[in-house]
């Protein structure tokens, strides 16, 4: 017996030394700790030593981002590296080159990366690819790399390889909630630096909602200067979600500063998705404007700070409230580069529309059946409106109710059947479902962890999560646009405690939608992510290191 014990604990010794050299020397895939695992690497023997001597070429229109390459390393190195147009073959050097003629083989996003001992070439088809490979070449250096202040004693070695690199969907997203608690623009500058490492490329964020209004709205200042300011609204929250901190809830961010954190996303290869969220989840904005909301009599009587608790929280949907509405949303649009803009849509409360006299006479002159006709009809009215003017609507689920509008891209989160059935009748899909993707649920069990909104989504769950839909066909598969994690930011008021909740989770998130599902193997990515913490520790990112085990 015992005997037969010691053989099986060596030869289960033998298996797990055999995977950990897979993991780290070999492996079709697996040469490196890249966090998202690259499609193909192959290691080859050796390490390229970046010295003050090694140049940074751009080759084809790579100028900005070898500019953004050499001011990446900087910081840790002590020393800036000088560009250049060409050099010598024998000189060291770092080339980035940008061929279009790439676009068929790697696509929009792809690179190829390839490290000798003699230079470090990335090739790419667009600037997202290049900088797609610097993100890996960064990982391929020590963890001291992601220092901001010189480190000295290191030697600025990249492991011989060559990858081939691009990503699974195109919407590999984040979203974050200023609504619930304001986030500085400080904080949300370092939340896209962390993104970018991970090749993330959508951040939604939740600018409105009942606890706040948090984005300037010229035609409409009261948005913010009565909408914005917590102290009062968060009167009527229950104790648990003014936040744990009970500090001072209210912020908003200027036009400036948007236009600002759209700059500094879009530099990084990140679009941000405005949020504005509409009918419901809109007290805020009728505490600002009594007469978009149901009952403007009522709650014009009152002082503000005694409007939170009198309104119903979802507007009344009036012309002249889509009208209001799309005022909103044509600064927004002025504001934000992305093609989709978010209109909420979910947890519409349609049963005060039912039991108000003037919305049964409203559904009556447009010739609506139902309730979920009338928010149906809301939301077209925004659709058209973006439609008119060169974007596209993205809303949750909800927006199925009473018939999707025509141009509508659907945010899939109460499970995956309104994707399915989105994806079904042809338009696109992004899937969010609590079950996998809601980063504010509990990572473990709740009596250990900080307290959070509920749920159940831990490391490894996220890590498993497949996009695609069993139910699809392959046809129907290609309206997956991708998939996005969920900050919301009831029970998260600091920096410190949204990095927690993020990751390691939205670096298995990251994973699911970048890498080849057939690569995916959760004992060698925390293999890896025991590695790639060590980047997030230099970073100073408080990641919840529980499940990182041994
Ligand atoms: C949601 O979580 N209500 C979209």
């Amino acid at each position: 017996m015992a005997e037969y014990a010691r053989q099986r604990q060596t030869s289960i010794i033998v298996a797990i030394l055999a995977c950990l050299w897979v993991a780290i020397a070999g492996g079709a895939s697996e040469t490196t700790n890249v966090i998202p695992l690259p499609v193909a690497s192959e290691a080859r023997e050796g390490s390229f030593v970046i010295t003050p001597a090694t140049q940074v070429i751009a080759e084809g229109d790579a100028s900005p981002e070898s500019a953004r390459l050499v001011e990446a390393l900087a910081p840790a190195m002590g020393f800036p590296l000088t560009r250049a147009h060409a050099a010598p073959q024998e000189e060291s050097a770092i080339r980035l080159h940008l061929d279009p003629a790439l676009k068929g083989r790697l696509g929009e996003e792809g690179y190829e990366l390839d490290v000798t001992t003699a230079s470090i070439e990335i090739r790419a088809a667009g600037t997202a690819g290049l900088f797609y490979g610097v993100q890996t070449l960064r990982q391929l250096l020590p963890p001291a790399i992601f220092s901001e202040e010189k480190v000295d004693g290191v030697a600025w070695a990249v492991p011989c390889v060559r990858i081939t690199d691009y990503p699974r969907f195109g919407w590999r997203g984040l979203l974050i909630d200023p609504a619930r608690h304001f986030i500085p623009v400080r904080d949300v500058e370092r939340f896209i630096d962390v993104m970018a490492l991970h090749k993330f490329n959508r951040l939604q964020i939740h600018f409105t909602d009942d606890q706040g209004w948090r984005i300037e709205i010229k035609k409409y200042p009261g948005l913010v200067e009565i909408g914005s300011k917590m102290d009062f609204t968060a009167i009527a929250q229950p104790a648990e979600s003014r936040g744990t901190d009970g500090r001072s809830l209210g912020g908003f961010y200027t036009q400036e500063e948007i236009r600002h954190l759209v700059r500094y996303a879009a530099d990084r290869y990140i679009t941000i998705v405005p949020e504005i969220e509409m009918p419901a989840h809109t007290g805020a904005a009728i505490v600002s404007y009594p007469q978009i909301g149901l009952y403007p009599e009522k709650l014009g009587a009152l002082a503000p700070g005694q409007r939170w608790t009198a309104n119903e929280r979802v507007l009344a949907p009036r012309p002249q409230t889509a009208a209001f509405m799309q005022d909103v949303l044509a600064e927004v649009i002025e504001l934000f580069q992305s093609h989709y803009i978010h209109i909420g849509g979910d947890e519409a409360n349609i049963d005060h529309w039912r039991q108000c006299p003037e919305m049964q006479t409203l559904m009556a002159s447009l010739n609506l059946k139902n309730v979920e006709e009338l928010h149906s009809w809301f939301i077209r009215q925004m659709d058209m409106f973006l439609t008119s003017r060169g974007r596209q609507l993205i809303g949750w689920d909800e927006i199925l109710q009473g018939g999707l509008a025509e141009g509508a891209v659907v945010m899939s989160w109460r499970g995956v059947e309104g994707g399915i059935t989105a994806a079904r009748a042809g338009h696109d899909v992004v899937m969010a479902p609590t079950s996998h993707t809601y980063f504010d649920y509990y990572q473990g069990p709740p009596e250990t962890e900080p307290k959070a909104i509920g749920g159940d989504v831990p490391l490894a769950k996220v890590y498993a999560y497949e996009p695609i839909p069993a139910a699809l066909t392959a046809e129907q598969a290609k309206h997956v646009l991708g998939g996005q994690g969920q900050l919301w930011g009831e029970f998260i008021s600091t920096a410190g405690h949204r990095q927690y909740m993020t990751y390691p989770r939205a670096a298995a998130l990251a994973e699911v939608l970048w890498s080849r599902p057939q690569d995916r193997d959760y004992d060698r990515f925390l293999i890896r992510l025991r590695e790639h913490v060590k980047r997030l520790d230099v970073l100073g990112v408080n990641y919840r290191s529980k499940d990182l085990g041994e």
